[in-house]
């Protein structure tokens, strides 16, 4: 059986408009995501002995059974009875707990490798299905372009054409350096019911959005609904995206339940003139990186 090596990419939620909370306790989402060509890399391939193992130097990625990946290998063989054990390496270059989805992507990395591995037994459709149970960010990893998600994350529905929108608009992601607790973002903001957006003015919003991104105005697309949560915690946000709107041409956003930024620009000087904002805020050499949007779902 051969060993595969595939990319894992980051995303970010351009737009995360938080409708309501489920009778499951979840939340309702409508969210615009794009996937990264920035990511991390894995390796898989079949073992001998029956056992799965993972190898990632990242000491700050689990290595016990709460890793997503090697939950995501228990999963895989609860659907394919015949499957073996995987061995995975995992190069980390995603910050995890960042909102980058790092860990969703690797799981989801991991179901498609272990599923192409053993000739494709299971369909699309079932590894969505095993996708959502791994976490409500899995299903969404499943496209390799920009996508609508909707419900708990389950409900994905893909934008083929957004990611010829994206171009000409450079994305950095920075990493402030700590981590945030999604659970934590979400019991916060269940904590005033007030604070959810009806479902019907957040899609009229994300549509306004969108047009505005495509006629150059990304300010009425980014937005999220976590924002204010994060904010009231982390006195960062306000002090570096105030800087930001100041002195650059850039649009800042939060990616997920935080802890990381995004920032858009509208070509390579307003990329270049964030740097020194952000180093000046966080101190010099900080996690901020330059990419684009991954469009391989239609090629
Ligand atoms: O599904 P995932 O494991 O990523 O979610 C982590 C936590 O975030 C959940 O246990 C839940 O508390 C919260 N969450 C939510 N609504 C969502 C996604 C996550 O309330 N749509």
């Amino acid at each position: 059986m051969p060993k595969l090596f595939l990319n894992s990419p980051a995303k970010i939620n351009l737009f995360l408009a938080v409708t309501g909370r489920r009778v499951d306790g979840f939340h309702e989402l409508l969210s615009l995501v794009l996937p990264l060509v920035f990511g991390d890399d894995l390796e898989v391939s079949p073992t001998t002995d029956g056992k799965d193992r993972l190898h990632c130097r990242d000491p700050r990625v689990p290595q016990g059974e709460t890793n997503l990946i090697l939950k995501a290998a228990r999963l895989f063989r609860e659907s394919v009875a015949e499957a073996p054990g995987f061995d995975f390496r995992l190069e980390k270059r995603i910050p995890p707990g960042g909102g980058f989805g790092g860990g969703s992507g690797n799981a989801v990395t991991a179901l498609r490798a272990m599923n192409l591995i053993l000739g494709s037994p299971l369909e699309h459709n079932e590894l969505e299905m095993l996708a959502g149970f791994l976490g409500s960010d899995c299903p969404l990893f499943l496209h390799d372009g920009p996508v609508i998600v909707r419900g708990r994350g389950e409900r994905v529905e893909a934008c083929p054409d957004w990611a010829s929108a994206c171009e000409g608009w450079t994305i950095l992601l920075l990493d402030p350096g700590f981590s945030v607790s999604t659970a934590w973002a979400f019991r916060c903001l269940a904590a005033d019911s007030n604070s959810y957006t009806p479902v019907d003015r957040a899609e009229k919003e994300l549509e306004a959005g969108m047009y505005a991104f495509r006629e150059g105005n990304a300010g009425p697309l980014v937005r999220n609904d976590l924002g204010q949560i994060l904010g009231t915690k982390y006195l960062i946000y306000e002090t570096l995206f105030r800087e930001i709107r100041d002195l650059t041409d850039v649009w800042p956003g939060i990616t997920g339940s935080g802890s990381g930024c995004f920032f858009l620009c509208r070509g390579p000087e307003a990329a270049s003139s964030l740097r020194p904002v952000v180093d000046d805020l966080l101190g010099p050499g900080g996690f901020l990186i330059e990419t684009d949007v991954l469009n391989a779902q239609f090629k």
